[in-house]
């Protein structure tokens, strides 16, 4: 692709584009034969308001989404909507902008517990690559309002007769508390001054108590 394409987080200059996003987005659900968490216009224009959205143009032409909604006060993020137009796929723009927004997902939500539902091969990769598990439904969140989201799929009712334990979907999930740890793991591996002044220290204190024995 020779086309520059810029990602980033949308704003009102950008509220134009929303007819466009929500037509590829109901157009590539047909082709797939799935259903989607139908989305208006208000609300996609309100993501982008409140800097929770994040759009991909090639020049001024629309090039991919995807938004950031919160559930269950907040400690659940999920990102959604993601979609790149056909003459734009293949070419990694779909993992830039789900890496992007998932730093941004970390940015505002810090604590929350990043979460994804998919029947889609490339998001499953993607999702793996930036950390994400697969989980059980019973994982996520349980608020009512998420769910209703998936009233619009064609697999709804595989969804209410399981009462909500399992679907088609696989559902992912990045919990920071986790992968804090190993972070912070990794970062007391690598710092063997911290180590090594722990370890003196230790030795100063054995020291003095043989002292006073
Ligand atoms: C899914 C979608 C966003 C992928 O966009 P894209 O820009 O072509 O994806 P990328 O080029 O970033 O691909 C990322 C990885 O997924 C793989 N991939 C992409 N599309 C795939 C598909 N249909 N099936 C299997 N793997 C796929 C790619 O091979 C790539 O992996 P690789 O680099 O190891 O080869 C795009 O096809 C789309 O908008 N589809 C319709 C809407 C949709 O399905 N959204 C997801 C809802 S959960």
């Amino acid at each position: 692709m020779d086309q520059e394409i810029k990602i980033m987080v949308a704003d009102e200059s950008h509220l134009g584009y929303v007819d466009t996003i929500l037509d590829t987005i109901e157009k590539a659900a047909k082709v797939r034969g799935t259903g989607i968490a139908k989305r208006s216009p208000e609300y996609v224009k309100q993501k982008m308001l409140e800097g929770k959205a994040i759009i991909a143009l090639a020049g001024d032409q629309f090039a991919g989404f995807c938004y950031i909604e919160s559930w269950g006060n907040k400690q659940y993020v999920a990102n959604s909507g993601l979609i790149v137009p056909e003459q734009f796929r293949g070419h990694g723009l779909a993992r830039k902008i789900k890496k992007f927004s998932f730093e941004l997902s970390r940015k505002k939500f810090p604590d929350a517990k990043l979460f994804g539902l998919t029947s889609g091969a490339a998001v499953m990769k993607i999702n793996t690559e930036l950390g994400y598990v697969p989980v059980t439904f019973a994982d996520l969140t349980d608020d009512d309002s998420f769910w209703k989201g998936c009233e619009g799929c064609v697999n709804f009712d595989v969804l209410t007769r399981t009462k909500r334990r399992y679907c088609i979907c696989t559902a992912m999930l990045y919990d920071p508390a986790v992968h804090g740890k190993d972070e912070e793991k990794a970062r007391l591996g690598q710092n063997s001054d911290a180590k090594a002044e722990k370890k003196e220290s230790k030795s100063f204190w054995a020291k003095l108590k043989d002292l006073f024995s």
